[in-house]
């Protein structure tokens, strides 16, 4: 062949190719259509009706379906996210506004495939692409309960506002032909059902990896580093790595101390901070004895890693005095002497990851702006870190977290004036 024919046949050959995968984007937009609107109401057993209610929980949904101040499941949240802000629809049994006229075959579909009812596409600020592990018995016991148990709200859902391209259903289906398949789970009959049971959970309708696993520049989580941490986008928390041993890997936790966190929000190892805290306030607190174990079986096996090792402080460095005394004056009477805590009210800071990891971002949130445990049944009345943002300035605050970084058995590297500027001009600007 000379060099023209060879020149047409891969420019036909790359036409092809993007005609086919036109054609393929082109179906995911098209190929499903709308599912008919029911007329009569749905009943149900009360036994399924709380056992959705209960899974509901799990899947925190009333957590992203309800609006600061609004009315429970009626939508009007916004979820940011890198490309905009989308807001969660009212999954009230309205007709009209929420999900009134869906039938639980429209509603299986929404949460396997992330299709709504008239057949439009939804954006995976819907955890969708975890929360489609959801059986079809499960997914269904939802939504007997949200039609039975709920009131309706008439509420229109808030339109999104996603800057272009991402606004478009084209790019969303262009996403999904790239990164979305619905799954159903898959037992692995090589683990106890225990496992499986927590792999279910954690994987699926918990979505765990929404927020701790790494995603790409287009939002997607990335195959093959599911639980690897990740910043969650625009708040600047960090959701540590569920699998290295000096961020969140519970591999060497015992179970009653990883059951307790998850259900009381505290434990000798650390506290829940920020949107960690809201999911165990949320979600994790109402797990039963048996899914809290299996959740645990399933976590504490993991693969561990060692890779994310903090820089160890360098042995020359002089001991932080002005950070020692700042201590003592404002931190001493809740942690400790030795950083030691209080068990169940302060959590230790000695020997805890939440103060040694690399990433320091949690930390200078959590002094600056304070926070509370979440309120549990095993913690009702929990104690509060009072913020810090209008007592200390950034040098103090540095200084503190130096110290305490590098105390007690901690060896981690400092906190520089530096890392601190962003975080006290977020709290600045409301
Ligand atoms: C992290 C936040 C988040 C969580 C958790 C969440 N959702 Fe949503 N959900 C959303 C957002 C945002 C949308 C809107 C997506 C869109 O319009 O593209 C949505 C849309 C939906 C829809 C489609 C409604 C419609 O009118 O098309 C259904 C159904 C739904 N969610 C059910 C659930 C259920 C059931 C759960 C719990 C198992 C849940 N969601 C948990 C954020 C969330
Ligand atoms: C009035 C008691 C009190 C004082 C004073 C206090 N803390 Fe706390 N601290 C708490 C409580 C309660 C929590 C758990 C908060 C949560 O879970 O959101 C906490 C959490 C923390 C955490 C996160 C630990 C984890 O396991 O995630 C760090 C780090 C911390 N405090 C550091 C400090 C520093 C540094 C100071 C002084 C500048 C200080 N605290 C002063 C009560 C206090
Ligand atoms: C909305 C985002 C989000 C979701 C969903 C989420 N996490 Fe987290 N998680 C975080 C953040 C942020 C932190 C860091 C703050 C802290 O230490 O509490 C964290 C911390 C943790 C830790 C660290 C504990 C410690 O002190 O070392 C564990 C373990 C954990 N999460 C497990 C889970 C499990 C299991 C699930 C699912 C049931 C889950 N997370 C769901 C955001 C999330």
């Amino acid at each position: 062949m000379n060099a023209k024919r060879i020149a047409l046949v891969v420019a036909a050959g790359a036409m092809a190719t993007l005609l086919l995968a036109a054609g393929v984007v082109l179906r995911e937009l098209h190929g499903h259509g709308a599912i008919a609107p029911i007329e009569t109401s749905w009943s149900a057993s009360s036994e399924q009706v709380t056992r959705g209610e209960y899974l509901a929980r799990i899947g925190n949904c009333a957590g992203c379906h309800t609006a600061r101040g609004g009315e429970p499941y009626a939508g009007g949240n916004a979820v940011n996210t890198p490309f905009g802000a989308v807001y969660a629809s009212n999954l009230t049994p309205d007709k009209a506004t929420g999900i009134g006229a869906w039938s639980a075959d429209a509603f299986y579909r929404a949460m396997h495939e992330g299709r709504s009812r008239d057949g439009h596409l939804l954006y995976p600020a819907f955890p969708y692409p975890n929360i489609s592990l959801t059986s079809r018995e499960d997914a269904d016991a939802i939504y007997a309960f949200l039609m039975n148990r709920i009131a309706p709200v008439k509420r229109e859902n808030t339109a999104h506002t996603l800057h272009f391209p991402y606004n478009t259903q084209l790019a969303l289906a262009a996403w999904r032909v790239l990164y979305f398949t619905p799954e159903t789970f898959a037992p692995n009959a090589s683990q106890p059902a225990a496992w499986n049971r927590g792999a279910y959970l954690v994987q699926g309708l918990a979505h765990c990896g929404a927020c701790h696993s790494a995603r790409n520049a287009l939002g997607a989580t990335i195959a093959g580093h599911a639980y690897d941490g990740a910043m969650m986008p625009l708040n600047d928390w960090y959701a540590p790595s569920l699998t290295a041993r000096n961020e969140a890997s519970v591999a060497d936790w015992d179970l009653a101390q990883i059951s307790a966190w998850l259900k009381h929000g505290i434990s000798e190892r650390g506290a829940a901070l920020g949107p960690m805290a809201e999911v165990v306030y949320q979600s994790t607190q109402y797990l039963r004895d048996d899914d809290a174990t299996a959740m645990v079986t399933y976590l504490k096996v993991l693969p561990v890693s060692e890779t994310s090792l903090a820089p160890r402080a360098s042995t020359d460095r002089k001991p932080e005095t002005q950070g020692e005394r700042l201590y003592g004056e404002h931190c001493k009477n809740c942690h400790g002497d030795r950083g030691e805590g209080k068990s169940g009210a302060f959590p230790a800071l000695a020997g805890n990851r939440a103060v040694t990891m690399v990433n320091a971002n949690n930390l200078i949130q959590v002094v600056l702006a304070g926070g509370f445990a979440p309120a549990t049944t095993g913690n009702p009345r929990p104690h509060g870190m009072p913020p810090y943002y209008h007592v200390l300035s950034d040098a103090e605050i540095a200084k503190i977290l130096t110290f305490i970084r590098a105390s007690w058995g901690n060896d981690a590297a400092a906190v520089t004036e530096l890392d601190m500027a962003k975080f006290r001009n977020a709290l600045r600007t409301p």
